[in-house]
């Protein structure tokens, strides 16, 4: 493996990809696990993949919610285990055994409100990944676990969710919840409390539900499932926080890409967090992009003489030319994201930025969207080809 992914690795027991919508977060945290399984570790990867790409290219079973352990490449030394996100499931799971008797559980999770104040949890996959995380990290089967993270998850919001949460449940909301007159506090007058129970009845006219009744039932309930949520959340916050949490910062190279991506790491960097590993995933290697097309003839033999036309090679030489000036186009990419980084960091020479691995994924054909893909990526990091050009 990279020397400096090794490096990375050996000092973090959860790695969490962060990057732009489709920069490869998913894919690359399928690579880095795989990567980290083949050279011993025991490995867990939680991916958030919408799209079930992922779940599809890892053979994963139709189960989401639960770990599955994943094929690895002969003389893989460790093991890997991978989990699909399931936030609406978890959300129930989670207030089944937070809830202190199992008939309360069930009062909670039949109650109509719930249904919908449920959904708006679990809405966050953000946060129903950080609350997977949890459950994950506190297995100690697990040495080292990868995080995917949703596609359009802002830095911002991934920080913030235990955050809300807490707020949320450290407010007098449920207490309100509970008995919705008391908002507007003792000494309201007569009219006042009659216009807000005409303002909830008019609410329960509208959504054909007895509403004033399952709030109240639901905020009583769920306030006896509440400090356990609120133990997570703190536990959550920490956990984003520990010394032993890495980030890695996926990003491809593509031209207008790069604003995207420094302003991604701006805002990362705002909230105080260190980017321990950058990927630069898609990048067009010639000799790997050979290596991998379907057509290339195994190592040791011969290709079938070509027959062609002046008009084909011609064609052919033009292609060349647009591969070299996109190749060249990718490294000045790479190049004005190093210098976006050193800036961040306050300068090209200052401790750690010069230390941050750059790692590059190369764009293979087809897309890893099997296991045998994602193996090849692995092992282009277990090879050490994904150490960035210029570091190398
Ligand atoms: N190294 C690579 N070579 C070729 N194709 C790749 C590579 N990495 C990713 N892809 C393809 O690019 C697409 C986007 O990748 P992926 O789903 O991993 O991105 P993502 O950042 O997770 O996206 P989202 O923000 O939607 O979650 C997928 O179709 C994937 O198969
Ligand atoms: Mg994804």
């Amino acid at each position: 493996m990279a020397p400096e992914l090794e490096s990375v690795l050996a000092r973090t027991r959860v790695l969490v990809c962060l990057g732009p919508g489709g920069a490869g977060k998913t894919t690359t945290a399928a690579a880095l696990a795989v990567a980290g399984a083949i050279s011993g570790r025991r490995v867990a990867v939680l991916t958030v993949d919408p799209a079930a790409r992922l779940k599809d290219a890892l053979e994963l079973p139709e189960e989401p919610g639960r770990l599955h352990p994943i094929p690895l490449p002969e003389g893989a030394r460790g093991r890997l285990d991978a989990i699909q996100l399931d936030a609406k499931g978890l959300f129930d799971r989670l207030v089944r055994r937070l809830s202190p008797t199992p008939a309360l559980a069930e009062r909670v999770l039949a109650n109509p409100v719930y249904r919908n104040i449920a959904g708006a949890f679990a809405g966050s996959d953000a946060y129903m990944a950080l609350e997977q995380l949890l459950d994950i990290v506190g297995d100690p089967a697990y040495e080292l676990v990868i995080v995917d993270t949703p596609p359009a998850t802002h830095a911002l919001e991934l920080f913030d969710a235990p955050e809300r949460i807490l707020a949320l449940l450290n407010s007098r909301a449920l207490e309100y919840l509970e008995e919705p007159a008391r908002i507007l506090g003792v000494g309201t007058s007569r009219l006042a409390r009659g216009l807000l129970s005409a303002v909830l009845s008019g609410l329960e006219r509208i959504t054909g539900l007895p509403l004033l009744r399952h709030i109240s039932a639901l905020a009583a309930d769920f306030g006896l499932v509440s400090p356990a949520f609120r133990t997570r959340a703190e536990s959550i916050r920490a956990l984003l926080r520990a010394t032993d949490t890495a980030y890695a910062m996926v990003a491809a190279p593509d031209p207008h890409g790069a604003d995207e991506i420094l302003a991604f790491a701006g805002e990362v960097h705002r909230l105080g967090i260190d980017v321990s590993l950058v990927v630069v995933n898609r990048v067009l290697k010639l000799g790997q992009a050979a290596s991998t097309s379907p057509g290339a003839p195994p190592p040791g033999e011969a290709r079938e003489p070509l027959e062609w036309s002046a008009t084909l090679a011609r064609n052919l030489v033009a292609c060349a030319h647009d591969v070299e000036t996109l190749i060249a186009g990718e490294r000045s990419v790479i190049d004005a994201l190093k210098a976006g980084f050193a800036q961040l960091d306050g300068g090209p020479a200052r401790h750690g930025s010069s230390e941050r691995p750059w790692l590059e994924l190369p764009a293979i054909f087809p897309a890893p969207t099997s296991l045998a893909g994602i193996w090849k990526l692995a092992q282009a990091l277990q090879a050490d080809l994904a150490r960035s050009t210029d570091a190398a």
